[in-house]
Parts: C-alpha cells; structure tokens; sequence
C-alpha cells in the first residue's frame, strides 16, 4: 500500500488531509512525493519559523543529538537551563515550565492561576474567563478554555471552571468577573484559528486595568502568535502590557515539540515539586533547536517580518475577489469573494500551500522566507482569489 492508503486504513481518522504527500523541502520551498514543488505558505501551521530543513537549527538539533538525546527531569541538562533563561531574559518573566505541547503549556497556566486564586482569594476562586471563539487546544481542560461549542461537542462533561466572554467587550468581561470569583483572564491576542482576528489596543488595556484593579491573572495564550510571528518578539509586546503568564508552542521549537509557560512575579513560584511535570517537557534535543530558533529571532528579523507584512497587506487589500486582510505580522487572514477552500484548492494547482482560518485563507509562512517567494506566493494567491 502507498502513504495515502496506508495512512486511510491506519492511521486515526481527525484530519481532513489535502491530497499531497510531502517528501522534503528546503526553507520556504517543500516537495510533494510526486516531484511537485510548492512555496509554504503555512509553515507547519506556524511551527517551521525558519522553514524546512533550516541549516543553522540542523546543525543545532543534531549536535545536541550526538551528546545525548533525552534526561529525565530528576536531572540537570544544559538546554533546559540556557532556554529558559533566555526566554525570561527576552520576556522579564520569571521563570519557565517547559512541556510538550500548547495545550500543555495551557494546562499548565491553568493549574498555576488556580493555585493562585486559591492562594490569594480562597478555594472558590478558580474561575477563568476566555474569549468567545478562542482556541486554547484539544485537551479536555483546555477545550472547555476554549470559547467553541462545535469542539465541545461529544465530550462532556468538560472541566468546570470555565466561563467565555465575548471579545472586544470589556462589559461582558466586567460582568463575568461580577458574577464569578475570577482567578484569570486568559486570552489570544490574535485569535488563529477563530479566523485571524486581534483584539483591540483598548479591549486588552481595559482588560490590564480591571486585572490589575481586582487581582486577577492575566494569561496570554501565545502558541501561535509568539517567537516573532507578529512582528514582536511575543504579541503582547505590540499592546503595551505585561501578563502575568505566556503560554508558547509552535514555532519555539523551530519543528520539534515543546511548550512553554512562562511565569511572571505574581506567579513565579506557585509551584513546588511535584506539583507539575513532564517525562519530554525540556527535552535537551527540543530545547537546543529552541535555543537556535529563539537567538536568531532579533530585532533585524523583526523588522523584517512587519516589512513583508506590510507588502503582503498592501498587495491583496482592495484587489480583486478581496473583501479584506486581517492580521499582524506574517499571521494574515484573508476575507475573499469566493469559498475559501476553493481559493485554497486553486492555490495548491498553481504550488503554493496556504490555509484557512474559520472562512478566511490564512497565512503563516516562515519568519525568514525570501522575497523572490513571497511575491511568486502572493501573484498566485491573488490570482486565485480573483478568477471567476
Ligand atoms: C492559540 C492556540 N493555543 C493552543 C493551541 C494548541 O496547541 P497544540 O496543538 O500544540 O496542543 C493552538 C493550536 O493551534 C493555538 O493556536
């Protein structure tokens, strides 16, 4: 049997696939097991920040694989240590949980904030607000974070403790915190797969000021929109705001997995051992491509990212078949005329990946893909959107 029939048969049926096997690649260029080659425009739905196969993050990876590839966490390993400094250093957070995941790196923030309120507020404050249409992951404790009722669907009872309030609504928020004993706020600032959407300058300040004034948590989920993908290092840093817990996956790892939830003063040390753990959280070969991925994100790659994200926003705003461009840095939701599978479909029979986000056509290429790519990738995308 081939990849596509053995995969039918064997492997769980949650993913609705497209019909392309991908054999490899280099940086922004990956190839389809049929020789096709496509411009990436999805990067792993934001995971490849330096694309496939990047040089510097191999040798980095497999460096670290020639002295040893996993310690248990009853150990020290350089890796661990260096990334998490550099993360706080990067941050001014405090310290660093690492997991495997971005619903473990939730699952984490979730259990700190409750120690928390339990802490300060007693054992009935454990309440977290999220935001309707959030994705918080698949978990059954971040699924009921997540403020969706199409995923919760099959599952319940879900974990309890979870109340949604719309977003850019700072009365509803205010509300919410009337009603229940809040211990955080937990919120994306770009919601990704809820169809690309930043919250408001002024929502997340009103958001700061009502934590600040009532002692609640505020947890930003930065799975997708951290490590350079908007522009800033971490999203929040756009607003002006400091959380008190980012959470981050993805594109730290550079294509390994790993989470991260940083803890700020307030939170730094809820926890004592025992209390968290993981058997991969922090794995050594993980943490080194974190660490090339991580030292490599500056402020001359930043710039650039807002650049193409600029050129990107002003090439497809008002043409042809596009009602809007939503987003920040190289994390883009496009509104089109048409379905967006089918704009999705068109651009895979011209060679360039791109997704979806709710009913947008999403965008997520790596950090550093090469102008030449970007603009071969934006002609097509345009095209597809504007033919009849
Ligand atoms: C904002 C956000 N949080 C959490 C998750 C879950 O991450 P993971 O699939 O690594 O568990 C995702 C995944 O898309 C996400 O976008």
């Amino acid at each position: 049997m081939n990849t596509f029939e053995n995969d039918k048969v064997y492997v769980a049926n949650t993913y609705a696939r497209f019909p392309v096997e991908i054999s490899g690649g280099h940086g922004s260029i990956v190839y389809g097991s049929d020789g096709k080659e496509y411009i990436d425009m999805g990067s792993g739905i934001a995971v490849n920040s330096f694309g496939i196969s990047d040089g510097e993050w191999k040798a980095a990876v497999e460096a670290q694989l020639a002295k040893f590839q996993h310690t248990s966490n009853l150990y020290y390993s350089e890796p661990c240590a260096t990334l998490a400094r550099m993360l706080c250093e990067r941050t001014g957070m405090k310290k660093v949980f690492f997991s495997n995941s971005g619903a473990e790196a939730n699952e984490c923030a979730i259990k700190a904030a409750r120690k928390y309120g339990e802490l300060k507020h007693g054992s009935d404050c454990y309440t977290i607000i999220t935001l309707k249409n959030s994705f918080h992951g698949r978990t059954v404790t971040t699924l009921a974070a997540t403020g969706q009722d199409v995923f919760h669907e099959h599952f319940k009872p879900l974990t309890g403790g979870f109340v949604h309030a719309t977003a850019n609504d700072i009365d509803d928020v205010k509300r919410l915190v009337d009603e229940n004993n809040v211990a955080a706020i937990m919120f994306e600032l770009v919601q990704g797969e809820g169809g690309v959407n930043p919250l408001s300058a002024e929502f997340v300040a009103e958001l700061a000021k009502l934590a600040e004034e009532k002692d609640i948590l505020l947890v930003a989920d930065e799975v997708q929109t951290g490590n350079g993908r908007s522009g800033m290092l971490y999203a929040y840093m756009n607003y002006g705001i400091t959380p008190d817990i980012v959470t981050t996956a993805k594109g730290l790892g550079g294509g390994l997995p790993i989470g991260a939830t940083m803890l700020g003063e307030k939170v730094k040390d809820i926890f004592t051992p025992g209390m968290n753990g993981s058997t991969f959280g922090g794995n050594p070969v993980c943490c080194a491509g974190a660490i090339s991925i991580l030292s490599r994100i500056d402020e001359a790659l930043l710039s650039d990212v807002r650049e193409k994200s600029e050129y990107i926003k002003a090439e497809l705003e008002g043409s042809q078949g596009i009602l809007g461009v939503s987003g920040m840095g190289l994390m883009l939701g496009i509104e089109t005329v048409k379905p967006a599978k089918e704009v999705v479909a068109r651009c895979m029979e011209q060679g360039v990946l791109v997704l979806t986000a709710k009913t947008k056509v999403r965008l997520l290429p790596a950090l550093n893909i090469p102008k030449a790519e970007l603009e071969r990738a934006i002609a097509v995308i345009k095209s597809a959107c504007a033919e009849e």
